[in-house]
């Protein structure tokens, strides 16, 4: 198993460090596996002028998974768009074709407190959320900003093919099939046609899986739902922007964003693997991140792209250990439990294992 790692920026090195040491147990005990390492976001920008430069896309098409740590800094934000950290994160999900973005929300029992919400709100969360990620709002055309009328004026364009559709509510309801055969269509039908069509689609898909009870809502009412009843979800499919707001939202149903994984995957289980928050500068290189999104991200690698549920489970079950320990990175400590640093918690992990 060749890996491509791409720790990015900010917190993306220490992280990805707490994950590598992971494999490095797995590798210890016979899995193979060969790492390779290459620059993408702001990283990439430094080492080589790009965001995403060629060297980096090569390992990345020449891999069979990927494992990003995150990218983005304030350093970067007065860049030239294209020379943007966010820019290369969307340029390999679209160049290798990731278009379905998997991002469970899962409470660990002991980390109910550790949410807004009341524990009796979230207790025994288990959500899997589908977001679309290579098409929508977030690479249509036309886009710009322009002089028109004598003022300026920004504009994106939201458009989705019936293919684009199809694929992913495909992914959808083959996940709800191996869950709990429950499927929620978001959009905002009442109002875009992007989302009529998208409707119409996922409608005609179901058709294919009689098993599984599809409902639709529109975003708005969903973001509500997340908070008032997030149990009333099993599986979410939406598209690309509505997932990032939605995942978002969701994450902190399970205590921190700093406990999320996530897999994007093209139609061969070819996967990237990344922890669903962003680089979070305010806290790069002092060993205070939370590394368990990223390490449960290879957890993901093992379930989706290697098929080896094994593997998978037995990281699982390691990070479920050391939360149970009460090991704490500050994002997720509460009172009484014990506050450990990033790579502290990387050991934990790798000790559990
Ligand atoms: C995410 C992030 C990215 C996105 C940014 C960093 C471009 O928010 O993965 O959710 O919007 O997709
Ligand atoms: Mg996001």
């Amino acid at each position: 198993m060749k890996i491509a790692v791409l720790p990015g920026d900010g917190i993306g090195k220490e992280i990805v460090a707490q994950a590598v040491k992971v494999l490095d147990v797995l590798k210890r005990d016979g899995l193979k596996i060969e790492m390779e390492y290459a620059h993408i976001g702001g990283a990439g920008y430094d080492a080589e002028g790009d965001p995403l430069p060629e060297s980096t896309l090569k390992l990345a098409r020449a891999a069979d998974a990927v494992l990003l740590g995150a990218v983005g800094g304030p350093q970067y934000d007065t860049l030239d768009r294209p020379l943007r950290p966010e820019r290369g994160l969307l340029r390999i999900r679209k160049e290798l074709n990731l278009f379905a973005n998997l991002r469970p929300a899962l409470l660990y029992p002991e980390l109910a407190s550790a949410s807004t919400l009341k524990p009796e709100v979230v207790a025994g969360l288990d959500i899997m959320i589908v977001r679309e990620l290579t098409g929508d709002v977030y690479f249509g055309q036309p886009r710009g900003i322009e002089i028109r009328n004598g003022e300026r004026v920004g504009f994106n364009t939201m458009i989705y093919s019936e293919a684009e559709v199809r694929r992913v509510a495909h992914v959808a309801f083959g996940i709800a099939m191996k869950r709990g055969r429950k499927l929620c269509s978001v959009e905002k039908a009442n109002v875009l046609e992007c989302s009529e069509l998208w409707k119409e689609v996922v409608a005609e898909v179901a058709r294919e899986y009689p098993e599984v009870e599809l409902s639709t809502m529109y975003v708005d009412n969903a973001a509500m739902q997340l908070v008032r009843n997030p149990k009333q979800f099993d599986v979410i499919v939406t598209g690309n922007i509505f997932g990032d707001i939605l995942s978002d939202e969701a994450s902190m149903l399970s205590g921190s964003i700093g406990m999320l994984p996530s897999a994007s995957l093209d139609e061969h289980n070819k996967g990237m693997y990344e922890p669903i928050h962003g680089s979070a500068p305010d806290i790069a290189g002092k060993d205070l991140a939370n590394p368990l999104a990223t390490i449960l991200s290879v957890a993901m690698m093992y379930k989706y792209t290697f098929n080896d549920p094994v593997t998978a489970e037995r990281i699982d079950n390691a990070v479920k250990r050391v939360i149970a320990q009460g090991y704490r990175t500050g994002d997720i400590w509460t009172e009484g439990c014990r506050r450990v640093s990033c790579s502290e918690m990387g050991d934990a992990v790798i000790a559990a294992m």
